[in-house]
């Protein structure tokens, strides 16, 4: 029998966003405080995984105009694409790899490359089941596209369209599926020193993105310049009132 567990992001890097230049954080655990003095890019941080989860929900258009596009978005000074590798534990505690890079056209933004990997441990060579950039590739279908799945070459919509985002709609790619549902699902919360000053009157605030049971990223009640920001993935202990604002998150 297959033991489950809540899945959870492994890693992440990031490259040419904002602030973030390239950054790897190779061992995110299941509660992870990111501390960092006034912008040291802890925000932008979190706007990675707001990004993510924004690009495979209201798509990546509308995630890339709200942001500034890429006179906003890119590192300044920076010529290469915005790309992030983002490693996350299933429920079978299998390691999935999601890679997307964006460039911009005049028409808008434009999907370089997409990925999704099973890693193989520290040593074997990580099995690539999806792989498009520009609207066109290819996928494996199946609970297990990495044991002789049919390739299926697809064509999306637009250069601008994420394959997770289409095919992990289809009953056919579960894989792609629960990749996509963990991501937008995430759960994040932002609360500004200013809104904390409110708190004490009126409590905590609702959630502001959909109540998904794995939070992804939330920021401290008392944060400002003074406390960390903290991002839980599946936790084991939480931070005091927050768990109220962040339904699912673990006791
Ligand atoms: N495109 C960009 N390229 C490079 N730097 C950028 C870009 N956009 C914003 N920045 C800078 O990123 C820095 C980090 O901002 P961020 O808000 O993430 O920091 P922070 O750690 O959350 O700070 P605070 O503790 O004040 O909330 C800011 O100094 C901002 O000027
Ligand atoms: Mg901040």
């Amino acid at each position: 029998m297959v033991e489950v567990s809540t899945p959870r992001i492994a890693d992440l890097r990031v490259q040419n966003f904002r602030f973030l230049r390239d950054v790897l954080l190779p061992a995110l655990t299941p509660f992870t405080v990111v501390v960092g003095p006034n912008g040291s890019g802890k925000s932008t941080l979190f706007d990675v995984f707001a990004f993510l989860s924004d690009s495979l929900s209201i798509g990546l258009c509308a995630a890339w105009d709200q942001r500034g596009r890429f006179r906003e978005l890119r590192s300044r000074g920076a010529q290469g694409l915005i790309r992030f590798e983002v490693t996350y534990v299933n429920r079978e505690r299998r390691k999935l790899r999601y890679v997307l890079a964006i460039e911009e056209t005049g028409r808008g933004p434009v999907v370089a490359e997409e990925k999704l990997l099973f890693t193989r441990g520290s040593q074997g060579r990580p099995f690539t089941f999806l792989d498009f950039a520009h609207g066109e590739g290819a996928a494996m279908a199946g609970q297990a596209p990495d044991q002789g799945a049919e390739r299926r070459p697809q064509t999306l919509a637009g250069p601008d369209l994420l394959a997770v985002s289409a095919l992990g709609q289809l009953a056919d790619h579960p894989r792609v599926a629960e990749f996509r549902s963990f991501v937008i699902g995430w759960y994040l919360s932002r609360v500004s020193a200013a809104s904390t000053r409110r708190l004490r009157l009126g409590g905590f605030p609702r959630p502001v993105r959909r109540s998904g049971c794995h939070p992804a990223a939330t920021t401290c009640p008392t944060s400002c310049s003074t406390c960390p920001s903290i991002i839980p993935s599946t936790g084991t202990r939480s931070c005091g009132g927050w768990r109220r604002a962040c339904p699912g998150s673990p006791r």
